[in-house]
């Protein structure tokens, strides 16, 4: 939909499972705590991208420095309001602005230890109007637009792999 070049499709395709990686570095009484976080526990969680980025860095493949690129921004905003360096509008690298919108996405159809799974038209409602975590803001407006015009392919992608 951006019109990308093919090798870089590829290298977000391929490595964006990757994206939370890190969190095999977070305690799992945090990682699987049911309820909301404390000031000192998010903290600790916000380190899952720098974990993330620093195991994947680690190699030379092209591939998983898109990799890590995505690990250490996928929790960036465009508002700059986001983590783990607040970084702003196009500082944020593409393959991780693009990341941020699915993984939203993704997580707000999901069921979590915190909270049950949300439907589409539900999803689709935080994503564009807000709620007390996601504000349209944080998001490249040229890719929430193109989301936004494209929300059925979300819609059909996600369920063609729930299990
Ligand atoms: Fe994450």
């Amino acid at each position: 939909m951006l019109g990308l070049d093919e090798e870089l499709i590829n290298k977000i395709f391929m490595t964006s499972p990757m994206h939370d990686i890190g969190k095999i570095g977070i305690p799992d009484h945090i990682l699987l705590k049911p309820g909301g976080l404390t000031a000192d526990e998010w903290e600790i969680m916000k380190e899952h991208t720098s974990m993330g980025a620093k195991i994947l860095g680690i190699s030379k493949s092209p591939y998983l420095k898109t990799g890590a690129e995505i690990a250490l921004n996928h929790h960036e905003r465009w508002d700059g309001e986001g983590y783990p360096h607040g970084k702003r509008g196009k500082d944020i690298p593409l393959a991780a602005r693009i990341v941020n919108i699915c993984d939203i996405y993704d997580a707000l159809r999901s069921k979590r230890p915190y909270k049950p799974a949300i439907d589409h038209p539900r999803t689709m409602e935080i994503i564009t109007c807000g709620n007390s975590r996601n504000q349209p803001e944080q998001f490249d407006p040229v890719i929430f637009t193109l989301f936004r015009q494209n929300h059925q392919s979300f819609r059909d992608i996600f369920a063609a792999y729930l299990v």
